[in-house]
């Protein structure tokens, strides 16, 4: 079977992952597709940064021109950010390849005209790694509760404040103390500022809740507050209710069923809810729907390894759908329910 050829574009903390695990599991990413993968091309930023286990004759600066070279089957994406991602993701469909992406923003940003731009050119955009790294949402979501009717997904979605909310609720620490041990072990940036202003759940949240309820909703839609005026005080009155305190993204159905809302904000959780329990960086969504009632899943939201094993899976499934000659659900089966009230708690 021909290989199918697969171009990298970033080859930071989670692209240099993806190709790591494609060298080493090739024989069981071939197996898993039914045709071999192989790497055609790496696009990065800085060319003489040593990438350990990559070909670097493969390596380039010219990420438009690996996109445009036409014998390409699926590009990766893990530049972030909205440009120039955007505009080398369209480029990479018009000229003939799918796409797996992990790129939150651009997804909560501009997901209805890229999933356009996929179906115009009858190619697949998978995201799965966009939303709390290796945690599997987008596709049970879309696929294994398709059949069913989701009400609720109520997540911790941002492994930074995660941690600083369970350093404050578990040592008393104020909220500057435990950021700057979160900086300190690496957890936040040194820009804090989109996942201590709720930006980052924000856009998870747009995108799981776009998904869960069959409809489109964007950055803009959801209403955001941060977690930056949490105090010790706020954590002492908590525990005298039995409640913890997490920033919560929060989807669900609004107006018997005819709208949706999405927020972030912090949010206080009885201590017997099994989202109280999720410690230090992890993430864990909770998802409540007709049929199945409960769901939670729990896992790694962000790293490097974790978030290439969501990307592999993309991989593995786009590159099953070309062996198979078809596509995987595009977005325009998922539009059939208006966006409403959205904004206020
Ligand atoms: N800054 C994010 C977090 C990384 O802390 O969860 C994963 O999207």
């Amino acid at each position: 079977t021909r290989p199918l050829k697969v171009a990298l574009l970033g080859c930071g903390v989670v692209g240099s992952e993806v190709a790591r695990i494609m060298t080493t599991h090739a024989a069981d990413l071939a197996a898993r597709i039914g045709a071999p993968v192989e790497l055609a091309g790496v696009a990065v930023r800085r060319p003489d940064k040593v990438r350990e286990g990559i070909d670097p004759a493969l390596v380039t600066t010219d990420a438009t021109a690996l996109v445009k070279r036409g014998d390409l089957d699926i590009v990766v994406e893990v530049i972030g950010g909205i440009e120039p991602a955007r505009t080398l993701i369209t480029t990479a469909f018009e000229h003939g390849a799918s796409v797996v992406s992990a790129n939150k923003a651009l997804l909560a940003q501009d997901g209805a005209a890229l999933h356009a731009a996929a179906e115009e050119h009858g190619k697949d955009l998978y995201y799965e790694a966009s939303v709390a790294g290796a945690i599997p949402l987008i596709r049970p979501l879309r696929e294994s509760l398709a059949g069913d009717k989701v009400n609720r997904v109520l997540g911790i979605v941002n492994g930074t404040t995660n941690f600083i909310l369970d350093k404050m609720d578990s040592t008393g620490a104020g909220y500057q103390e435990a950021l700057d041990e979160a900086t300190a072990l690496g957890y936040a940036e040194a820009d804090p500022t989109a996942d201590v202003e709720g930006f980052d759940a924000a856009a998870k949240a747009a995108i799981l809740a776009g998904i869960a309820f069959h409809t489109r909703v964007r950055l803009d839609d959801v209403y955001r507050e941060g977690m930056t005026e949490v105090t010790a005080a706020d954590f002492a009155s908590a525990k005298e209710m039995g409640c913890t305190i997490k920033l919560l993204a929060i989807c669900e159905r609004a107006g018997d069923g005819a709208s949706v809302t999405a927020r972030v904000h912090p949010a206080m959780i009885p201590l017997s809810h099994p989202l109280a329990s999720v410690r230090g960086a992890y993430n864990a969504v909770f998802v409540e729907s007709d049929a199945a009632g409960q769901l939670m899943f729990y896992g790694p939201g962000a790293g490097g390894a974790p978030t290439a094993s969501a990307v592999l899976g993309d991989l593995v499934a786009v590159g099953r759908n070309l062996v198979g000659g078809t596509t995987g659900p595009g977005e325009s089966a998922y539009a059939a329910l208006p966006v409403s009230s959205m904004g206020e708690v």
